[in-house]
C-alpha cells in the first residue's frame, strides 16, 4: 500500500493524525486550502430548503453543510433526519426551493449530478450503490464511464487501497461482505478521480473492525486532499475522525463545530452520542 497515491500525501490538518497505524504525518508540508481567496469552504451545500418532487413537503430547512480541501466532514443525526436528502441536494439529485451548492468557489446549483462529476464530485449513495451482477472490476469500469483516458492506472490505484478488491476482481459483486461491498462502491467512485466524495453511511452494516479499516482508507483518500463529506450513524468514531461535523434534527442544522468540539459538548453527547 506504501505506493498508493493516496496515503503518501502530508496532511496539513494534524486532527486527522488518530489514524491507527499511519504515523508519518509529515507536516511541513502546509499547504493550506487552495481557495481560501473564496472565503467560502471548498463544497457548501448553503441554506438549502426543499423537498422530493415538485409538490413534496420540505424535508430540508435552510440547511448547510460544507468541508474544506482535503478535510472530513461528518453529518450526524436521528434517523429521518434528512441526511441523506441533504447528501442527494448537495449531488443535485433535489430541486431546491432556496439555497445554493458551490464547489470550488463555482455556482453549481443549476448543474445536473452528472455535470457535479464532470466537475469534480463523487458520489457513494446509502442503498444500492454497486452492481451486483457485475464483477468487481466492472463495477470499477462502470465508475470510469466519463474518461476518455487510459483508466487502467486509476484502477490499480484503487486495488492499492483496497487490496482485496484485486484479489476478487472477477467475482460478482454481490458475493462480496457488507465492508468489501462498500470498498467497491468507493472504489467506483474514485474511478472519476473526484475532488471531493460524498460518502452516505460508508460503513453501514459492517462489524467495528471493519469499520475502523474503512476509517482508515478514508483518512487515507483525505491526506492525498480529496475532501470527504459523510453521513455516519456510528456518530462517537466519525466525529474522532472529523475536522468539522454537523448534527441535523427534522432537516435543519441543530449544532455544528469541530468534531472534537461537538464530540465535548455535553447537549450533543447526551442527544446523539449516547452519552
Ligand atoms: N425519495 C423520497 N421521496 C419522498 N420522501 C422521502 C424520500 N426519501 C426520503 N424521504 C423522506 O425524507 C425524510 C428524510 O429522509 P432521509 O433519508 O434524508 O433521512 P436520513 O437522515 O438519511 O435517515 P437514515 O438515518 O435512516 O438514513 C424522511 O421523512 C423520509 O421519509
Ligand atoms: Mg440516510
Amino acid at each position: 500500500m506504501s505506493n498508493s497515491p493516496y496515503d503518501d500525501h502530508g496532511n496539513k490538518d494534524l486532527s486527522l493524525g488518530n489514524a491507527k497505524g499511519m504515523g508519518e504525518i509529515d507536516t511541513t508540508k502546509h499547504s493550506g486550502p487552495t481557495h481560501e481567496s473564496a472565503g467560502e469552504p471548498f463544497l457548501i451545500g448553503a441554506n438549502m430548503t426543499g423537498g422530493y418532487g415538485k409538490h413534496g413537503p420540505d424535508i430540508l430547512h435552510d440547511c448547510t453543510i460544507a468541508v474544506e480541501k482535503g478535510e472530513i466532514a461528518v453529518i450526524v443525526g436521528p434517523n429521518g433526519a434528512g441526511k441523506s436528502t441533504a447528501m442527494k441536494a448537495t449531488f443535485g439529485m433535489l430541486n431546491l426551493r432556496k439555497g445554493h451548492v458551490t464547489l470550488d468557489g463555482v455556482d453549481i446549483t443549476g448543474l445536473t449530478p452528472q455535470d457535479r462529476v464532470a466537475r469534480g464530485m463523487g458520489f457513494v449513495p446509502q442503498n444500492n450503490n454497486i452492481f451486483t451482477s457485475m464483477t468487481v472490476e466492472e463495477n470499477l469500469e462502470m465508475g470510469a464511464f466519463l474518461r476518455t483516458d487510459d483508466y487502467r492506472p486509476i484502477i490499480e490505484q484503487v486495488y492499492d487501497l483496497f487490496p482485496i478488491l484485486k484479489e476478487k476482481r472477477n467475482q460478482p459483486a454481490g458475493e462480496l461482505s457488507g465492508g468489501q461491498r462498500q470498498q467497491v462502491a468507493v472504489g467506483r467512485a474514485l474511478m472519476t478521480q473526484p475532488k471531493v466524495l460524498l460518502l452516505d453511511e460508508p460503513t453501514a452494516g459492517v462489524s467495528p473492525i471493519v469499520m475502523d479499516e474503512l476509517f482508515d482508507r478514508i483518512i487515507e483518500v483525505a491526506r492525498s486532499g480529496i475532501s470527504i463529506l459523510m453521513v455516519e450513524q456510528n456518530a462517537k468514531q466519525a466525529l474522532d475522525i472529523a475536522d468539522k461535523g454537523y448534527v441535523l434534527v427534522q432537516g435543519a442544522n441543530a449544532h455544528t463545530g469541530t468534531g472534537k468540539s461537538l464530540m465535548a459538548d455535553p447537549e450533543v453527547r447526551a442527544s446523539f452520542l449516547g452519552g
